[in-house]
């Protein structure tokens, strides 16, 4: 701590006189400027919890330190608007879901459907915040039968293993092995509109880890896209595998954009009601940014990977899978 303030000094004033300038054009009423001078000058390490903090409800939003605030939501790239105070108030859940079809666009129903997914899918984000984070919570909605993952797109031949078991599991209500598509599908429709071109292939995006937040209890999954870009003796030498032969993923700015997260509405202590909605963003991980800086481990920097285990417990991972033979079939396969 000494160390870190002796460093800070020379940045201190420079701070302040940026500040003091500042002040002359600013309008006299803004109370900012006093609480940014007795503010640390230094900013502290952002972590896991202060980005889940921010997408949470303003109670847990505004214990973040506001410079690490201001820095990871300048790295945030929302897919589905951000709506913290869209609460349900009434916990009567099926009131608003009948009005979602009134007069509304095709898009504010996509965004409708993140905000406040299914009852199924809101039961399994109540199981998980109710039994305090235990995965089995999640184990026991999946169906017991065990689906062997066959070709994805030429993935045998080049023996290529996509998921991280040879067989995979569904979700015994269907509405939640649909609403998983429904957001591989979300993402790739809506990843242009900042910036983000992704296919659903195996080279790109086909896997997200569910996981439960250790210290809320959220229900989330970080989906990974760009997971095998291609070997290029200039941009990517990188070797990862059989999985990476024939890529037609390309290492380029778009990495940056590779971890997008989904979280469920945040379920309420005290009540049956819900204290967030739920979110949709990519989390962006350029070189000059906190998320770049402060949450993605250094041995992994060049491929931007944020790491599902930093964000909680693990419980299963979600893979959609194109295993058609000549027509395209994308099914979901749960490992
Ligand atoms: C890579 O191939 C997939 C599957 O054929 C396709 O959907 C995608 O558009 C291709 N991506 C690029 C960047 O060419
Ligand atoms: C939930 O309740 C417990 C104890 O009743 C409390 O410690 C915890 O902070 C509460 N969590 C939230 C998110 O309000």
């Amino acid at each position: 701590m000494p160390m870190a303030m002796a460093m800070a000094i020379p940045s201190l004033s420079l701070r302040f006189s940026i500040l003091l300038s500042l002040s002359f054009a600013a309008s006299s009423s803004s109370p900012f400027f006093f609480s940014n001078l007795q503010s640390p000058p230094s900013i502290p390490k952002a972590t896991p919890s202060d980005l889940l903090s921010l997408l949470g409800p303003p109670s847990q939003s505004s214990s973040v330190n506001h410079l690490v605030a201001d820095e990871l939501k300048s790295c945030f790239k929302f897919l589905v608007p951000f709506n913290p105070v869209n609460t349900q108030i009434s916990s009567d859940t099926k009131f608003p879901s009948s009005r979602r079809s009134l007069l509304k666009s095709p898009r504010d129903k996509e965004n409708d459907l993140v905000w406040w997914p299914p009852e199924p899918v809101l039961e399994l984000a109540r199981l998980a915040f109710d039994s305090g984070g235990d995965p089995d919570s999640i184990h026991r909605a999946l169906d017991p039968t065990v689906l062997p993952v066959p070709d994805v797109e030429g993935s045998k031949e080049d023996k290529c293993e996509l998921t991280r078991t040879p067989y995979g599991r569904r979700f015994i209500s269907q509405e939640l092995n649909s609403y998983l598509e429904y957001l591989f599908k979300l993402i790739v429709e809506r990843g242009p509109d900042v910036g983000l071109k992704v296919s659903l292939s195996r080279y790109d995006l086909f896997h997200g880890h569910l996981f439960i937040a250790t210290q809320t209890g959220r229900l989330g999954i970080l989906f990974h896209a760009k997971e095998y870009p291609g070997y290029d003796k200039e941009a990517f030498p990188c070797y990862l595998g059989y999985c990476q032969k024939d890529s037609n993923v390309t290492y380029d700015d778009s990495m940056n954009l590779r971890n997008i997260l989904w979280l469920a509405p945040l379920p309420s202590n005290s009540t049956q009601g819900w204290i967030a909605p739920g979110v949709l963003l990519v989390l962006d991980a350029h070189p000059e940014g906190i998320i770049y800086r402060d949450l993605i481990p250094e041995y992994v920097n060049f491929v931007r990977t944020i790491y599902e285990d930093d964000l909680g417990n693990v419980v299963v991972d979600v893979n959609y899978l194109n295993i058609g033979d000549s027509q395209p079939d994308y099914q979901i396969f749960i490992c």
